[in-house]
């Protein structure tokens, strides 16, 4: 298997090289397919220095993950460094060596000092003496561990950090970091935008693709350390005898890499796949079905994670049909689940229509109830905001609310409201505003990242869930630029107090350029990239205007579908007299679910902060925002400025030619003309549609849209990718 790997990982370098140009086709070009984990050789004043403290290289130990410590140096070092350096079996001076705490020398007190605190996961990097010689050293205490330490230094290198002196540790806040995929077993990926699903399901157990590796390196690299390989809307077959032995396949080929294994479950699986008459959890032929299940999964995955669930929501089956809570529906797994040290990621999103109640505050009302009712190994999963991944919602007023039972962020790196896979937008700053919002939950500076870190109310398991962008395009997201939101969200779970632009700037150095001018650029426009798509798309606090169903393009006239919260209107609620949803205490009181201050704070429109107006009050059209303008005016100005960034954006990319590889530089130029196409269509579908309730005239100086609104309106969409 490994020779497999290595020999796949030359090919892979081979194809960075030059490309051959025929007219504007590009033959041979970067695909993409190495995402950060490029290699390219380093400027040669940057090489010559690294080379000074690294002429070797040493790894202690022959675990399978040590294997594949040695197959990343390997094709990472002698490449980085262009030179033939090679690997030593011994230790010797001037040298990158790799050690797991059993191969540490007992004379090394303060180094083991330093390991005792830093777990399971964490690493050292330290430059300095080890048993008298003068080392690059990576430590850690476990294999694993020592895997995230070497991608951490590789990572330094590509980003050109000077290793004289280097001494640093690091240890991942969060436990689980996990890619949620959102895969079928036919390959459809649901909301996904990037080719089929990685999982070729009909050839395996049998056929390892090499992409699979990559995959788990390319994880393993960013610290994430689960996956859940199916749909939320789960087919129950994943836990017949017949996927279960594929899903033992890629767990096997994951292990290596820290990568754990875990299955979105269908509720009434003992049912559908079971053949009994019920999935009532307090039915014991029910839990023993699942104890049963389980002990399978066991026997062929010992490691594996635990279950993801969807109850109760958008039609799916869940305790709730036997009249049961969620805390019963999850104890019960959790229950089958706990003596195989498994967890049950048990998910928040759910909004049912009879409660009648408005739909950001269901999760709430539900599960606040509930708060320490949940089984020790229960996690429960809670979405970014109280919606549904919108371009800009409020935190869920749930962060902050359960403290005693771990809650574990869910956000969505695919792009189901941003665009698809054609929008350039750099998710870094949404998951930085969710983390760093403070819901003052014990005060001033009870951010959201402290609660999910368990800092504020002492979590026993803690977590972070991002729905995974990738499938087998050929550069795994279908835009190269959103690779960055794959190693953003990797970052992010690792350390939600990294800053948006730091990573950012290392995705840019290891992905695209090394070249100072360029990054700078490129990083300015990731940093813009993803308010430019609020303004054009849902500005000022809207939300959910978007195309019925597929939830393609500009829809706010969507009024036709079966629940009224499905609808644009119940969004936006925009008639003659305003436009914005009253979620003060004057209309559904959605507010009073925050913490004070905050809850006072939203409930006015004057100390609501202008980005989430709409989202909490309704107001008149000549409404006047602080800045003396009226809001409509501010709307339409916002629609238009988006649209014109995107215009701007097109243009600067275009000046990057000749410093990007050409394959990429291409690609990314025609989604950016996609984007502008669409940011265009976006803000004349929302004016036109807006101003026939407002019925005031555009702002000084802004063009009428020559689009007619019924000709938008009529627009089908019938085969959109990634539909439900
Ligand atoms: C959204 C999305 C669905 C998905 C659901 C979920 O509603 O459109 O495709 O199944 O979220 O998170 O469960």
């Amino acid at each position: 298997m490994m020779r497999l790997f290595r020999h796949a990982l030359l090919l892979c370098l081979f194809c960075s090289a030059t490309p051959a140009f025929a007219g504007d086709a590009i033959i041979g070009g970067d695909t993409g397919y190495r995402l950060w984990l490029k290699y390219d050789a380093l400027p040669e004043i940057q090489r010559r220095n690294y080379l000074k403290s690294i002429k070797s290289w040493y790894v202690a130990g022959n675990s399978d993950t040590h294997k594949v410590i040695r197959t990343e140096l390997e094709a990472a070092l002698p490449s980085l460094l262009a030179s033939d350096i090679k690997e030593h079996t011994q230790l010797r001076k001037q040298q990158l060596v790799v050690l797991t705490r059993d191969q540490i020398a007992a004379s090394e007190t303060e180094l083991l000092t330093t390991l005792n605190n830093l777990g399971d996961e964490g690493y050292v990097l330290r430059q300095g003496r080890y048993q008298g010689r003068s080392v690059m050293l990576v430590a850690a205490n476990t294999p694993v561990a020592a895997l995230y330490g070497t991608y951490a230094l590789l990572r330094e290198m590509q980003t050109g950090t000077p290793l004289n002196g280097l001494a640093t540790h690091s240890t991942p806040a969060l436990q689980l970091r996990v890619l949620n995929h959102w895969d079928d077993l036919d390959r459809h990926v649901e909301r996904g935008f990037a080719g089929e699903s990685l999982w070729d399901w009909h050839k395996l157990p049998v056929y390892e693709y090499q992409r699979y590796h990559d995959y788990a390196r390319a994880n393993a690299s960013i610290g994430i350390n689960g996956t859940v390989l199916n749909n939320v809307n789960a087919d129950p077959l994943i836990l017949s005898p017949l996927y279960l032995e594929k899903v033992e396949a890629l767990a096997d080929t994951f292990r290596p890499y820290g990568l754990r294994v875990y299955l979105s479950v269908k509720f009434n699986s003992p049912q559908s796949l079971g053949g009994l008459d019920t999935a009532d959890p307090f039915d014991p032929r029910v839990e023993a079905w699942w104890k049963d299940k389980v002990a399978d999964i066991y026997q062929r995955i010992p490691d594996f994670g635990g279950f993801l669930v969807k109850a109760n929501s958008e039609g799916q089956p869940g305790p709730g049909d036997y009249g049961r809570s969620h805390a019963d529906g999850a104890n019960m797994l959790a229950r089958v689940l706990a003596p195989h040290n498994g967890v049950v990621m048990w998910r928040a999103f759910v909004y049912a229509n009879e409660k009648n109640e408005e739909r950001s505050k269901q999760a709430y009302s539900e599960f606040t109830p509930l708060d320490g009712k949940f089984e020790p190994n229960v996690l429960v999963q809670v979405k970014n905001g109280p919606i549904d991944f919108q371009p800009r919602e409020p935190f869920s007023p749930l962060f902050g609310a359960m403290p005693n039972t771990p809650l574990m962020m869910e956000f969505q790196i695919t792009m189901e409201y941003l665009g698809f896979s054609t929008h350039w937008v750099y998710l870094g700053t949404l998951f930085e505003e969710v983390l760093d919002a403070d819901t003052y939950i014990k005060g001033p500076g009870s951010t959201v990242a402290k609660v999910i870190d368990g800092q504020l109310h002492d979590y026993p398991i803690t977590g972070m869930a991002g729905v995974a962008n990738i499938g087998t395009d050929p550069n795994w997201t279908g835009h190269p630029i959103l690779q960055s939101n794959w190693f953003a969200y990797g970052r992010f779970a690792w350390d939600p107090t990294l800053s948006a632009e730091s990573i950012a700037q290392n995705w840019t150095r290891m992905s695209l350029t090394r070249e100072p001018a360029a990054v700078d650029e490129i990083v300015d426009m990731m940093m813009q990239s993803r308010e430019t798509t609020v303004s054009y798309m849902t500005p000022l606090g809207l939300h959910h205007i978007m195309g019925a169903d597929h939830h393609y393009g500009p829809a706010p006239w969507v009024d036709f579908l079966g629940r009224d919260d499905w609808n644009s209107v119940y969004y936006h609620r925009a008639d003659t007299d305003g436009i914005g949803f009253d979620r003060s205490p004057s209309g559904v009181d959605a507010v009073s679910q925050y913490a004070s201050p905050l809850r006072e704070e939203l409930s006015k429109p004057e100390t609501t902060p202008e980005p989430l107006l709409l989202w909490f009050h309704h107001l008149p059209w000549d409404y006047t925002l602080a800045d003396g303008r009226t809001l409509w005016d501010a709307l339409v100005q916002h629609y238009y400025q988006g649209a014109d960034d995107v215009a701007e954006m097109t243009q600067r990319w275009a000046a990057l030619k000749g410093q990007i590889s050409p394959l990429i530089h291409k690609q990314v130029s025609m989604s950016l003309q996609i984007q502008l196409n669409e940011a265009r269509w976006w803000r004349d579908a929302c004016v036109l549609y807006f101003q026939q309730y407002s019925g005031m005239p555009l702002p000084k100086g802004l063009a009428a849209p020559q689009a007619d609104l019924d000709t938008l309106k009529q627009k089908q969409f019938p085969h959109a990718p990634g539909q439900g």
